[in-house]
């Protein structure tokens, strides 16, 4: 068994999505927000934004994997779906869980400037304070947090956990 310790609660986080959802609803005043969401670990934290975001507004996905299973060894970046969407004169909002290494979201934002869109902007939940391998950064982040593996509202580990309602650190045995 895997021993967890609270590190943000679910109210905490939706306090900052509520105030972050008026900030761009106040930027994208009059335009359509296409926001592109990397699955799967950023599936909680979007349901929970789309809720505050003003219409129009359309949903997209791209499947993004990095750790091999069964394990917190990286492999292979696996991207899924880039490839399906146009976003050629669209206002893109790409949202990711977590900024670790920075190699996921830099690696998908290059790729979807290639496409052309009006405009682009990324959003992340959390921030890791962990050696980042790109100079790229996120535009927006909510939380900062300690180089530790976190799980819990939609970030796994070993594929488990996403379910939770808060996020955790992963603790000693
Ligand atoms: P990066 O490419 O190193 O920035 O990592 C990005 C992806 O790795 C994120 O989208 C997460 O899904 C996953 N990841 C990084 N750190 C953690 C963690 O602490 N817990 C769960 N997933 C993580
Ligand atoms: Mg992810």
């Amino acid at each position: 068994m895997v021993k967890l310790d609270l590190l943000i609660s679910q109210k905490e986080i939706l306090t900052k999505v509520k105030k972050v959802a008026r900030e761009l609803n106040q930027e994208y005043k009059d335009k359509e927000i296409v926001l592109v969401m990397i699955m799967k670990s950023s599936l909680r934290f979007v349901s929970d934004l789309m809720n505050f975001l003003k219409e129009p507004l359309v949903i997209e996905y791209i499947g993004c994997s990095s750790f091999k299973k069964n394990s917190l060894k990286r492999k292979k970046l696996i991207i899924s779906n880039l490839q399906n969407l146009n976003l050629k004169d669209k206002h893109v909002l790409l949202v990711d869980d977590i900024f670790d290494t920075g190699v996921t979201l830099s690696y998908v934002h290059k790729n979807i400037i290639k496409k052309a869109p009006a405009s682009i902007q990324t959003l992340v939940l959390l921030y890791k304070k962990s050696d980042k391998k790109t100079n790229f950064q996120p535009d927006r982040f909510l939380f900062e947090v300690d180089d530790k593996f976190v799980l819990g509202y939609g970030l796994d580990y070993k594929e488990n956990y996403r379910g939770l309602k808060h996020i955790y650190t992963l603790g000693e045995k």
